[in-house]
């Protein structure tokens, strides 16, 4: 049943009609006169009137947006450049060899499909993933990360290394611009959950009645995704409305996640977005999830409560990712945190 449920295998049998399965009734998206915002990392790390007005910028790009363009983020063009080559390589093994990782009954973890229950007319991504806890390194799979191709699991893990420290540069950068303790957000995210997915969209002889991947908000702290082969398709709710996101072809997109709005009470944004297909090109895509340890509780910020109330519950990070993973991949997890 494995080839019936695989979209990269589907439209190798030339097929003329879209499945219906797949077929579901998308708001369009429209192009917007106003960009995602571009961060520079390098004002950041500078002084004075420069950093000042990026972190101004940076805190209003959290609260309006959720999500921005990083550039100058020092990445190492050589492994980035390597790690696109081998997660497109892994798409292009044999479905057998793919499926080695396949998602196992009852777990979420590994290669396939995003979950459907198949209850009805539950509609399918137009997409193959394959998901996985790469942090704490003893939550890893022994079946999925370490039986990974070699190369791809060493630029991998490279990415991971390289990955971690902007990430906590950045965590530590919303506790300034919350002014916030930034030991809290530290202490928070130490030895943090951390998890991948990698993104694989076929291109779709009708792309306009499909989707991609389901609009959602991320369940992460943030999540940095990386365009692996320069084709465009993530699309985001702004006002109301679906836009298309037209990166830089150097930058790193950062969106927030849902445990940085509950974080912040509120003020950032953990952005619904959602990823189109193409007519004729093949998209790639890779993310990262980094999200606060497993001893970590999630709720807004004690510093932020000092002149507001709460507007989310606080619970324990165990408690919040059964929750979140007992979900489907739609809409927002967050309002069920609503007091
Ligand atoms: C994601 O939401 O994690 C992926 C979106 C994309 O492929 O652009
Ligand atoms: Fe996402």
């Amino acid at each position: 049943d494995s080839e019936e449920i695989n979209v990269q295998e589907l439209i190798k049998t030339k097929i003329q009609e879209i499945p219906q399965k797949y077929v579901n009734g998308q708001e369009p998206a429209f192009p917007s006169e106003f960009s995602v915002p571009i961060i520079d990392m390098k004002n950041l790390f500078s002084s004075g009137e420069a950093k000042a007005s990026e972190l101004e910028k940076f805190h209003s790009a959290c609260k309006e947006w959720g999500i921005f363009q990083l550039m100058n983020h020092g990445l190492d063009g050589s492994l980035l450049e390597k790690l696109r080559r081998e997660i497109h390589e892994f798409y292009a093994l044999p479905l057998e060899e793919r499926l080695r990782y396949k998602i196992r009954a009852g777990e979420f973890e590994g290669y396939g499909q995003n979950l459907i229950q198949n209850s009805g007319d539950e509609k399918a991504d137009w997409a193959e993933r394959f998901y996985m806890i790469t942090n704490p390194i003893r939550r890893r799979k022994p079946h999925l990360f370490p039986e990974l191709p070699g190369s791809l699991r060493e630029s991998l893990e490279g990415f991971i290394t390289e990955l971690q420290k902007v990430a906590k540069w950045l965590l530590g950068l919303i506790a300034e611009a919350l002014e916030m303790d930034a030991k809290e957000i530290e202490e928070m995210f130490e030895d943090g959950m951390q998890s991948v997915r990698m993104n694989y969209y076929p291109p779709c002889p009708e792309p306009d009645k499909v989707i991609g991947l389901m609009p959602h908000s991320d369940g992460s702290g943030v999540t940095v995704l990386l365009q692996v082969n320069g084709v465009q398709g993530l699309q985001i709710k702004k006002d109301g409305l679906w836009m298309p996101v037209e990166f830089l072809p150097e930058a790193l997109a950062v969106n927030l996640g849902d445990i940085v709005e509950v974080l912040s009470n509120g003020l950032y944004k953990s952005i619904e977005h959602r990823a189109a297909v193409n007519s004729e090109k093949e998209r790639i895509s890779i993310a990262m999830f980094f999200n606060p340890n497993f001893e970590a509780n999630v709720g807004p910020s004690p510093a932020l409560l000092a002149n507001q109330k709460p507007i989310f519950k606080t619970m324990s990070m165990e408690e919040y990712v059964s929750g979140f993973f007992s979900r489907r991949l739609q809409g927002k997890f967050l309002d069920s945190m609503r007091i």
